[in-house]
């Protein structure tokens, strides 16, 4: 191998969704049908780890992810790759005599390898901290100058929901209304320390991959439900934006978690509404959201929000460390993670609540 080898790595967590993006406007250029809002997991459980390493010896790009080679052919990929090359900038590292010009990065070919410490694909979304910890690493790499609203937009171009994990705390993904998708990007709402009282623990409820990916999943709903048109209407997803934003500001939980699985509830719904019907959730999940529910009744205002992705997998915002702890009980005694229940372990957001 010829030379040298200049490399970066990079790690970016995860983001669960509170208002769900489900359904896209332009499937190439991916972009949504109403804004989201997420929350960026805390980076010591649910994360990506990528490094990308660039060398004249390198005679193609090349990726591994969680140690198995993929393919770079797909047009995400691409496009993330393109994308960031076209804003690449001089580097110059004098100690070890490496100068990289400007034109040079569109002939100069990049190996990437990323791990993820969670299961992939299961409804975590993996996709979600994989691409925006790819367009990280590549724009440090490339000495791209963007800021991270910027960088969004093109993590975007590879999983819709990475565009949202460039930033920690609350984020919301504008959908944007131009046709370029140049307005299609993440903003942040409030950082990590604003609302830190909040407690995230998830119930893995199965660790398989799902049977349909979000791209086909979204696709068929766009082409067949009826409900996800009513969600679009100002008076649903919108007006759910602009009160979960003020739930936010002023760490209302009460309206915060009646929002959370109001919206997740729906979402699941639209797939039900599908053609054909998309099932993510199974009787484990169900059976979650009832002893939440009940919990929830039977105090003074809700203790506990839930919230289901593309997956079975139960994530359980908490709000505050008390009652994460009475949670976490409650869901071991009734979901005990074993080999003959289909609750395979918890992962907690914060790890102070089991002392
Ligand atoms: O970005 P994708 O294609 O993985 O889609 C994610 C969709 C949901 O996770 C179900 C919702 C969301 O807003 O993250």
């Amino acid at each position: 191998m010829a030379g040298w080898i200049h490399m970066v790595t990079a790690r970016t967590p995860t983001n669960i969704a509170v208002i769900k993006y489900w359904g896209k406007r332009d499937e190439s250029l991916i972009l949504p049908v109403n804004d989201s809002i997420s929350v960026t997991l805390d980076p010591e459980h649910l994360c990506t780890t990528t490094t990308v390493a660039v060398s004249p010896g390198f005679d193609q790009d090349r990726m591994w992810l969680n140690g198995k080679e993929i393919s770079l052919s797909g047009g995400r990929y691409q496009n993330c790759l393109r994308e960031i090359r076209a804003r690449a900038e001089d580097f110059e590292d004098n100690e070890r005599g490496i100068k990289i010009a400007k034109q040079d990065w569109q002939k100069l070919r990049v190996h990437i390898a990323s791990y993820n410490n969670f299961p992939t694909a299961a409804g975590l979304a993996s996709s979600a901290a994989g691409f925006a910890c790819l367009v990280f690493a590549l724009a440090k790499l490339m000495n791209a100058k963007e800021d991270p609203s910027q960088l969004s937009a093109i993590a975007r171009q590879g999983s819709g929901s990475a565009c949202r994990s460039l930033y920690g705390g609350f984020v919301k993904w504008i959908m944007g209304k131009e046709e370029n998708g140049s307005d299609s990007l993440a903003v942040q709402l409030v950082d990590e320390n604003h609302w830190d009282d909040l407690v995230i623990i998830i119930a893995v409820v199965s660790s398989r991959q799902k049977e349909t990916s979000s791209t086909t999943g979204m696709r068929d709903t766009v082409e067949t439900s009826m409900l996800l048109q009513h969600r679009a209407k100002v008076e649903v997803v919108p007006k759910r934006i602009v009160k979960m934003e003020e739930a936010i500001q002023n760490h209302d939980f009460s309206s915060f978690a009646q929002l959370t699985c109001s919206d997740s509830n729906q979402f699941h719904a639209v797939c039900l509404d599908t053609c054909p019907p998309i099932f993510y959730m199974n009787d484990t999940s169900h059976r979650i959201i009832s002893c939440i529910e009940k919990w929830n009744r039977s105090e003074e205002s809700p203790q506990v929000a839930y919230t289901f992705d593309a997956g079975p997998n139960a994530v359980l915002i908490a709000r505050n460390r008390k009652t994460a702890a009475l949670l976490l009980q409650r869901m071991l005694y009734f979901f005990p993670p074993s080999a003959d229940t289909d609750m395979s372990s918890y992962v907690l957001g914060d790890k102070s609540i089991l002392k």
